[in-house]
């Protein structure tokens, strides 16, 4: 047995269209369920049964992660008064299935966004206890990163309201006035990376996150665009791990 549904939530949630596209379908004898014909949107399926919509099969898959590359300027939420939010840049079909982004970027940071509707999974991805790692690409006002500052990022560095942060590995791709690192991170304070980088008397400019767990993001989407992880992608994030 698999879960009760109703039928025109349960085909529209799986990628097949609006509620109201999925009405229409209805209409025109294009469901199927386990070989009949149904008539009415309101009946209650279970997911194990055999359904047909326009010919194709629906497959239950009970969980959704999108990978998206974030712009600058939307903010990481469902809803929002005043701000344009991620949920504007994804198209109607993915929209119903109770997402929510697993791991927050600020309005002005860009890059590897994950939305989903597994609780579990952004509960796992965000605990300390599982380390999993976010790489971020930073650009840096305020002069040389020194060896130094290397040390107290993996030492730990404390920040403006005296929390110590869990080691931090940074990577330094060109350094100046302006300097470009890879900084990987396993926890998720609020502007954490910022207040790093504050810590060590460095402005952030320009804000990236290019990488979670082993997963990186997919350099063929482009900004505001967004693709639906596999299972491999799912694993290389790591959120599973004991
Ligand atoms: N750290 C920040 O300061 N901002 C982000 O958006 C992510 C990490």
């Amino acid at each position: 047995m698999g879960e009760k549904m109703r039928i025109d939530k349960f085909i529209s949630n799986m990628g097949f269209g609006s509620r109201k596209e999925i009405k229409e379908y209805i209409k025109k004898k294009k469901i199927t369920v386990n070989g009949e014909i149904i008539k009415s949107g309101d009946m209650y399926i279970d997911t194990d049964d055999k359904i047909y919509c326009c010919g194709k099969k629906v497959e239950y898959e009970k969980y959704i992660y999108i990978m998206m590359n974030k712009p600058s300027g939307y903010v990481s939420a469902n809803t929002d008064s005043k701000e344009k939010t991620v949920f504007d840049l994804i198209s109607n079909e993915y929209r119903k299935k109770d997402l929510f982004v697993a791991g927050r970027l600020d309005k002005d940071t860009e890059g590897f966004l994950i939305i989903t509707n597994n609780g579990k999974f952004a509960h796992n991805m965000l605990s300390p206890k599982k380390h999993v790692n976010k790489t971020y690409l930073v650009k840096s006002q305020g002069g040389e990163i020194t060896n130094e500052d290397i040390i107290r990022f993996k030492n730990g560095i404390t920040i403006d309201d005296g929390y110590t942060c869990k080691p931090a590995i940074i990577e330094i791709k060109n350094n100046g006035e302006i300097s470009e690192s890879l900084l990987t991170i396993s926890e998720g304070k609020f502007h954490q990376v910022k207040r790093m980088f504050e810590a060590i008397g460095k402005k952030v400019i320009y804000l990236k996150r290019v990488k979670i767990g082993n997963l990186e993001l997919d350099n063929n989407i482009p900004l505001g665009k967004f693709k639906i992880m596999n299972e491999y992608d799912i694993k290389l994030i790591g959120a599973d791990k004991e």
